[in-house]
């Protein structure tokens, strides 16, 4: 199935998936329990990577969410599978929406952001980041995508000349491309320590500015035993 989408982004998206599917699967083989897909859209590793008390919680808009609950209705999938939980992550804080949805602090979560922060101003993206670290209990792990762009360019006027070209620059334009070293910062500014970059393969042509995606994993801030009283 071809989804749409414009030859010259394939290489890129292929490379984003399986990236984000090797984090999923290592995840599972080491124990780990919880995984939270934020803007998860239409991702279907819930059913995919479904195994037996491994919890899925997606987190995207309202109207996603519904649609999405019921194409898995219609297909006899959903809870216990997938928890679906509706958030703006312009307004709502993630954490409280991952608290009221059941999933659980004090246990190791792989979270993912995937294909998300692009389209989300740098300022949401630090709140989503860092509400994600304050639940990453140790041993979890954060796997993300980032849209760069090279060194010495503006970013907004990037952003923009990418919308322009786009279908969909004005319905949903993307926000947040940044140089490759600054947009890792924004990532430990929110409380993460990258442990792994790879970049995702340029693709062919048709891309201004040097663009590229580049994946993350990081960990969550070490928990420091308190210093013992003397
Ligand atoms: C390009 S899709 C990526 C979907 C999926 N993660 C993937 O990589 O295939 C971006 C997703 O982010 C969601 N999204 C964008 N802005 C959002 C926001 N402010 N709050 C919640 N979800 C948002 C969209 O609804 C959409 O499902």
């Amino acid at each position: 199935m071809r989804f749409g989408v414009p030859d010259w982004l394939l290489p890129g998206i292929e490379a984003r998936t399986r990236f984000i599917d090797d984090q999923v699967m290592r995840a599972i083989s080491s124990g780990i329990r919880q995984i939270v897909i934020c803007g998860a859209g239409y991702d279907d590793r819930a059913l995919r990577f479904r195994t037996s008390g491994v919890r899925f919680f997606e987190l995207d808009h309202p109207a996603t969410q519904a649609d999405k609950a019921r194409l898995l209705r219609s297909i006899g999938a959903g809870p216990p599978a997938v928890t679906l939980a509706e958030a703006d992550f312009r307004n709502d804080d993630a954490g409280v929406v991952l608290d009221q949805a059941g999933h659980k602090a004090g246990l190791p979560t792989l979270f993912i952001c995937e294909g998300l922060l692009v389209y989300l101003d740098r300022g949401t993206c630090h709140a989503l980041l860092a509400a994600l670290a304050r639940r990453a209990a140790e041993g979890s792990v954060l796997a993300v995508s980032l849209a760069t762009h090279v060194e010495g360019l503006d970013s907004g006027e990037v952003a923009s000349a990418a919308n322009m070209r786009r279908r969909t620059g004005d319905a949903e334009p993307w926000q947040t491309i940044l140089p490759a070293a600054e947009h890792l910062e924004l990532v430990e500014q929110a409380g993460w320590t990258v442990i792994l970059t790879q970049w995702s393969p340029v693709p062919v042509s048709d891309v201004a500015h040097g663009r590229q995606s580049l994946l993350a994993t990081a960990e969550p801030p070490r928990q420091t035993d308190p210093t013992p009283l003397a």
